[in-house]
């Protein structure tokens, strides 16, 4: 099996401010391609900005600026975005770039070729705000308003000369997919949801549209606009150097290992995605993981209630650090979520402040009276230093089975327990009541310092700057870090100088 791991974030709409939402789905990417690459994995992180479509052009024209234009301010802001979450991606892609076009074309063209794809007309109902298409069933009405039921957006009827391609034909060929690959959608509770729109029948799906100029054009019909979520989709090839199969960068990541993605647009990736790579005879991706809602004050984010959530007001006040820690944290990955001040003041007390710096802290001073920063020579474990220390060891490969299934809050839950265990260890062990025992003082301060040094590795993925910090007490440097040194109870050496740091997180205290 090649260690290669391929993920990615939505490529997101450039029309609006980026919100919490979207910090969130970047935050969780990052967190694994992080985590995968202190194990040794080649990894590849794609994020990117999706700019055709209607929509966008829509969005452009109501502030009088030129669509391209529009979009290069408007994605420069999350590419801004990108460097302020500390995201470790290794390339940001926009639709409207040359590469991206190519590839489009060249995926259309192949649809064509082999016939999954011919010219009709379609009538029906379109969301802008969506880029969907939905069927009557789909459709209420509120307020005279015609809305779709699951989204709540505004629809409107289209009636236009449109390509089709040929969805209804690969209804069994899914349905069987999904059998036969049972982690293709997760979490697992939303396979149903997908399972059960696929078995109620797949309609043919309107891939072109006429009234629109903004979009990458059908190459043999130029009056025609690839739909935006064909051409969106595709990003994901693009950035692997498609249409060039041969390319290193397509050979070693393509198929993706997971499409992190919100639940909202779960049916264009595990639906309409896998029905188009299957028809151009592409592989699929391994997983594609639909995330929650990050709700604020309990409520779905919209700027009609005004209660958009802006990370950058957040990190400004609180850092980002902490930010990250609390949506990996706090928001249970699969379901939704809430927001809360009050709720990340208290992981910074609590957990951060109060267990992971204050451990810090106190085993980096007791050590430096003690032991003058030097890692203690002489040491005998007793059974208690050894239980606390193989913890780790004991729940590697289960760590590691939790992050292949995306399964956050087992590693969370894992190491806030191990934060919570060092404490109470140091605690316990009380060292400045052993100064006649040298040999069991040396002992408790080597242990406390691998445990930190331990939960520092798991830490990274989280928050990858603070844990840099911490580890520069040993002078371990990013690229040194490595998820297999948790299997290693004597990591440090003896004997070796260490590093006093600064305070890692400062309590929040409200006079
Ligand atoms: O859907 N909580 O872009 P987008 C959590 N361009 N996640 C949220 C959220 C919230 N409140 N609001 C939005 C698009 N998201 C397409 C994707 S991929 C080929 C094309 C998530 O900017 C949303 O679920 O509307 C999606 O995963 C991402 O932000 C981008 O949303
Ligand atoms: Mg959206």
């Amino acid at each position: 099996m090649k260690n290669n791991f391929y993920i990615t974030t939505p490529i997101y709409y450039p029309s609006a401010k980026p919100h919490m939402g979207h910090a969130y789905s970047s935050i969780v990417a990052d967190f694994f391609a992080r985590f995968k690459r202190i194990s040794d994995y080649k990894v590849f992180f794609l994020t990117g900005t999706d700019e055709h479509g209607q929509k966008i052009q829509r969005a452009a024209a109501e502030v009088n600026k030129d669509t391209q234009q529009f979009c290069d301010e408007i994605s420069s802001n999350f590419m801004a975005l990108s460097k302020i979450l500390n995201l470790s991606n290794d390339d940001f892609i926009r639709t409207t770039e040359k590469r991206h076009k190519i590839s489009v074309e060249y995926l259309w063209n192949i649809l064509e070729k082999k016939n999954e794809i011919y010219l009709s007309k379609y009538s029906g109902w379109y969301s802008v705000s969506d880029e969907a298409f939905y069927s009557e069933n789909e459709i209420v009405t509120k307020d005279d308003i015609k809305i779709c039921k699951s989204s709540g957006s505004k629809v409107e009827w289209v009636e236009e000369e449109s390509y089709f391609f040929k969805l209804s034909k690969w209804e069994n060929k899914l349905l069987e997919y999904y059998k036969e690959n049972p982690d293709f959608i997760n979490p697992q509770s939303r396979k149903n949801e997908v399972i059960s729109f696929v078995k109620s029948g797949l309609k043919d799906l309107s891939v072109s549209r006429k009234s629109i100029t903004w979009g990458i054009n059908v190459p043999s019909q130029k009056d025609h606009i690839i739909y935006v979520w064909l051409d969106a989709l595709t990003n994901y090839l693009s950035a692997l150097d498609y249409p060039n199969t041969e390319s290193d960068k397509y050979k070693s990541f393509w198929p993706a290992s997971v499409h992190i993605i919100g639940k909202d647009i779960l049916r264009f990736h595990a639906v309409y995605w896998p029905a188009f790579l299957l028809a151009a005879d592409l592989p699929l991706p391994k997983t594609v993981y639909g995330h929650g809602w990050i709700l604020s004050n309990e409520e779905k984010m919209s700027k009609s209630k005004g209660n958009i959530l802006d990370p950058i007001e957040i990190i400004n006040k609180y850092g980002l650090d902490p930010l990250r820690y609390y949506l990996l944290k706090e928001v249970s990955f699969g379901n939704d979520g809430n927001i809360s001040e009050e709720k990340l003041e208290n992981c910074i007390n609590s957990d951060l402040a109060n267990n992971y710096g204050n451990l810090c802290q106190r085993v980096v001073s007791f050590n430096e009276k003690n032991c003058h920063l030097k890692i203690p020579e002489n040491i005998k474990y007793n059974n208690e230093d050894i239980e606390i220390l193989d913890k780790f060891k004991n729940n590697y490969n289960k760590l590691e089975d939790a992050i292949n299934k995306q399964d956050i809050n087992f590693y969370m839950n894992f190491l806030i327990n191990m934060l919570f265990a060092s404490n109470k260890y140091f605690n316990d062990q009380a060292p400045w009541n052993k100064k006649n025992d040298n040999i069991r003082l040396n002992t408790i301060i080597y242990v406390s310092l691998e445990l930190i040094r331990k939960i520092s590795v798991l830490m990274y993925p989280i928050i990858p700057d603070t844990s840099l910090k911490a580890l520069s007490i040993f002078d371990i440097k990013e690229k040194e870090i490595k998820f297999k040194s948790l299997l290693n109870n004597e990591y440090l050496k003896h004997g070796i100088q260490i590093k006093k740091i600064n305070i890692l997180f400062n309590k929040i205290i409200h006079d």
